[in-house]
């Protein structure tokens, strides 16, 4: 079976629902075809300020999230990044072929830094889209299921494996990034022509939210003036983001849904909305509570998907090392 990795950052309390459709739901649908690997990638939250225990804490959580929305621990291995030192190790020689100026035309990067300022940006933003190469080159991954925003740091990755392949001679498989139109980019509620992110907590749905929480926060969504329920991303942002959503989880097409509710008001639409939504997410976070009640049998699965992981990319790292001319300890 053809490798498949893919990872999200612990740099929340909870995931929202724009990881879960752009991303989680393929995890799941994938790993029936593909061998697949799901990283909590915690050395890339490094790069914002956390409290240790708090990264502690939402390490486990995110893992107890893909495990709750279906990613299956007996099919597939699902480790934390840092259990697995061959990730940092990569990143060192794959920066040495990464020019300055590449680096440095990464949008996440230029938006990030533009808002912190340069005393307020560390290198470990810089050099982020460099690791999350190493995290996908160490596996031969040949997919990569993830959301429009990482395009272009899959774009960077292949270009590090071409370029090394092309210096060094085969040694990386080239991976394809696996990018759902439907639900590549979940717009915030209170500002619908933004994605949904981790910054803007009242414009989110989190999957471990109280129902009553999400269910209000949907009624709030920011819509427009007009009253017609139809598919516009131009003219009506939020409504639009609504109907994606709603699409998504509910499996009618956007169309249908548009004849659906011919007629009908927001409100409505909305109401509607909630309790697919609800319906959904409830029983995931139901059951990511009760994996975090048992932090031990979760250390347990962690475990176990690091040693699953483990040789594949210290032979990976071994064929980067010799390629490169790194002599070989005797
Ligand atoms: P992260 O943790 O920000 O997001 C995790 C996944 O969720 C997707 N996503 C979205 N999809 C649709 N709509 C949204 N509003 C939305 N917000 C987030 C992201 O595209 C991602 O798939 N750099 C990565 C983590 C990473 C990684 C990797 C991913 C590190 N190494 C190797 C793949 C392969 C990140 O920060 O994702």
């Amino acid at each position: 079976r053809p490798r498949l990795f893919s990872g999200m950052q612990p740099t929340q309390d909870s995931l929202h629902i724009g990881n879960y459709l752009g991303a989680l739901v393929n995890w799941v649908s994938m790993q029936e075809e593909f061998e697949a690997i799901y990283s909590v990638v915690d050395l890339h939250s490094l790069t914002v300020d956390v409290d240790p225990g708090v990264l502690r804490t939402r390490t486990r959580a995110t893992a107890a999230q893909y495990i709750a929305a279906g990613v299956d621990p007996a099919k597939s291995a699902i480790f934390v990044q840092s259990h697995v030192a061959e990730h940092a190790e990569l990143t060192w020689v794959l920066s040495c072929i990464t020019g300055f100026g590449e680096a440095g035309r990464m949008t996440q990067f230029k938006d990030k830094s533009s808002k912190r300022g340069s005393e307020g940006t560390n290198v470990g933003l810089f050099t982020y889209p460099i690791l999350m190469a190493a995290d996908i080159l160490l596996y031969d991954a040949a997919r990569v299921p993830v959301g429009e925003d990482q395009r272009q740091h899959l774009e960077l990755s292949r270009n590090l494996a071409q370029r090394f392949n092309g210096r060094y001679g085969e040694t990386f498989v080239v991976p394809e990034p696996h990018i759902l139109q439907a639900t590549a980019k979940i717009q915030d509620l209170q500002e619908p022509t933004a994605k949904m992110s981790k910054t803007s907590p009242a414009g989110s749905i989190d999957l471990l939210a109280d129902p009553k929480q999400t269910a209000k926060r949907i009624r709030s969504a920011v819509t427009d003036l007009e009253r017609e329920i139809r598919y516009d991303e131009a003219e009506k942002p939020g409504i639009s983001n609504l109907l994606s959503i709603y699409s998504a989880l509910d499996g009618r097409t956007i169309a249908q849904l548009e004849t659906d509710y011919e007629g009908k008001g927001y409100g409505d639409l909305k109401k509607d909305l909630a309790e697919v939504v609800v319906g959904v997410l409830g029983p995931i976070r139901e059951r990511a509570m009760q994996l975090l009640d048992d932090p031990a049998e979760l250390d347990r699965i962690l475990a176990d998907g690091a040693e699953r992981v483990r040789p594949i990319a210290s032979a990976t790292l071994a064929r980067v090392y010799d390629r490169v001319g790194l002599l070989a300890p005797s």
